[in-house]
């Protein structure tokens, strides 16, 4: 537990005068001056290679942020998280998703029990599970096999999967259809269901409390759809549970023998490698899961193990911490240059705001710096034409991560080629701009971006990515001392629309604030007509 907080460390003062040694520094100059600097900014470790160059650092800026990477204990952190100690302490639990993706042969044993042997037995049901429904075993209540599989989750139980699935399609079953439901809007259930048959659908209903009302309420749905048409007793063939609440499980009208269990030391952001992946291993199968996997836990040994001037996650936090705190910035944007991963900007949300939106540290005291960034993005080419304009030439700046592979997915004439020299070109125009004698065409440059680049998106790559990403907020985190791993900001609106929800029916009195009154009996007057 860090007792005096970081930004009142000698180290963060250090890099405070640095920024401001710094100021006026372009990319263009720090180019210039040091021919090596690209190869002595990148690095290749655990199958990505990571160019750090076109930031707006030096190498004294890399060994001050490891400074105040160790004047937070962030290498002590991370161990106590590997190691199961019980790092969340608001809910006083232990942080072990890095336990999921650990080989058989291990064994970390918490609190009496080897979690690592837990985790396999829950695989192997998994495994078995699914094989049983891609081989045709499994068949619903009329005897047909699975062909549709709808997951009903939302948060961490639908945007790992769902993103995960979309990434991955490549490697999935293409004979079954894979959907993916979250949000209580009607509409989602009902296009997702619009032209599926109950007798061939499997819904997958994730989630991790079995108490949250969106998912209940779809998976409410989404049994009276199949019973509606083939009678009470088919749930047991046509539903499944993903949840550490066997009771609620049981409640719902889910067999417990369908329940594919979880532990309270996965948090929902961090549970896709748990079986909140489920519908992911269902379409990629369990060997690809396994892969997927084996992915994470190189980057997992990667993050433990090598020194913070070359670790890949620490860095990237270390970077976030520097533009956050020392430049200003206040968002973050994500650009991956794969269509497959349209949906990994949205994951990340949840990962790093949901992680490190907090303004109080883990002794109650108020952050005194900025935290969490405002994270967004949406793939290349696409953004190109959009929002690119404003990072070229705004009056903001906004550091940006740009992803892309060497090896096209799906490789149709010379697309692939062309999406990744427009990804390197972006770099380039950021970083170094071009100039004008028109003020309105002159892109000033210094635009700072980082590279991530492997060699194809498959289920291994896509493991390390999720991985990267989990242990930068993770770092970022530590730096600022505040427990990433609740979430409590996300209670106040739940406990409101509770209350709020029987007074849209009905003239009762409303007691809210005059703005919510007003907005509540003019939804009910519309209604009533
Ligand atoms: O509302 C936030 C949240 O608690 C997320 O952290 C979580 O991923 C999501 O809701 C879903 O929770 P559950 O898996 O318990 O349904």
């Amino acid at each position: 537990m860090l007792l005096t907080p970081t930004t009142e460390t000698d180290q963060w003062r250090a890099l405070q005068a640095h920024a401001a040694a710094m100021e006026g520094v372009t990319l263009r100059q720090l180019f210039d001056d040091d021919p090596h600097r690209a190869a002595e900014l990148s690095i290749e470790a655990a199958g990505l290679y990571v160019d750090f160059s076109k930031n707006r650092i030096t190498a004294e800026t890399r060994d001050l942020l490891t400074a105040v990477a160790d004047a937070a204990d962030v290498a002590g952190q991370r161990d106590a998280m590997f190691a199961g100690e019980r790092i969340n302490t608001t809910e006083d639990r232990s942080v072990l998703h890095t336990a999921l993706r650990r080989p058989r042969s291990d064994s970390l044993i918490v609190d009496g029990v080897d979690v690592v042997a837990e985790v396999h037995r829950v695989l192997d049901g998994m495994a078995g599970f699914c094989d049983a429904v891609r081989s045709g075993e499994w068949r619903g209540a009329t005897g047909a096999p699975i062909s549709a599989v709808v997951n009903i989750g939302i948060g961490g139980s639908d945007l790992g999967p769902a993103m995960a699935y979309r990434a991955l399609r490549p490697y999935s079953d293409r004979t079954r259809t894979f959907r993916f439901v979250s949000n209580i809007d009607p509409s989602d259930l009902h296009e997702a269901l619009i032209d599926l048959d109950p007798a061939t659908t499997l819904f997958v209903v994730v989630s991790k409390t079995f108490g949250t009302i969106e998912t209940l309420t779809n998976a409410r749905s989404a049994r009276a759809w199949l019973t509606d048409a083939l009678g009470q007793d088919a749930v047991s063939k046509h539903f499944v549970a993903v949840s550490t609440n066997a009771e609620r499980v049981s409640e719902f009208g889910i067999d417990t023998a369908n329940m594919f269990e979880l532990w309270d030391w996965v948090g929902g952001r961090y549970s896709v490698p748990s079986a909140v992946g489920l519908s992911l291993m269902l379409a990629i199968g369990p060997g690809g899961f396994r892969r997927f996997l084996a992915g994470m836990h190189e980057l997992d040994q990667h993050f433990l193990t090598a020194p913070a001037s070359e670790n890949l996650p620490m860095l990237l936090g270390l970077l976030g911490i520097w533009y956050t705190n020392f430049l200003g910035a206040e968002t973050n944007a994500v650009l991956p240059y794969s269509d497959h991963l349209s949906r990994f900007p949205a994951y990340l949300q949840q990962l790093d705001m949901e992680s490190n939106g907090k303004g109080v540290d883990k002794q109650g005291r108020t952050v005194t710096v900025d935290s969490g960034p405002i994270v967004w993005g949406e793939p290349g080419t696409n953004g190109q034409h959009a929002f690119y304009q404003l990072i070229h030439q705004g009056t903001r700046l906004i550091p940006a991560e740009l992803i892309g592979f060497v090896e096209p997915t799906d490789p149709i004439g010379d697309h692939h080629d062309l999406l990744m020299a427009n990804l390197f070109a972006q770099t380039e125009a950021l970083a170094f701009g071009s100039d004008d004698d028109d003020p309105q065409r002159r892109f000033a440059g210094n635009r700072p971006t980082t590279t991530i680049l492997a060699d194809r998106l498959d289920p291994e790559t896509l493991g390390r990515l999720i991985a990267l990403y989990e242990h930068k907020v993770f770092t970022m985190g530590a730096v600022w001392g505040i427990n990433s791993f609740d979430q409590f900001g996300v209670e106040l609106g739940k406990v409101l629309a509770t209350a709020i929800a029987p007074e849209l029916v009905g003239d009762q009195p409303l007691t809210h604030d005059p703005s919510t009154n007003a907005l509540i009996a003019r939804y009910r007057r519309t209604r009533e007509h």
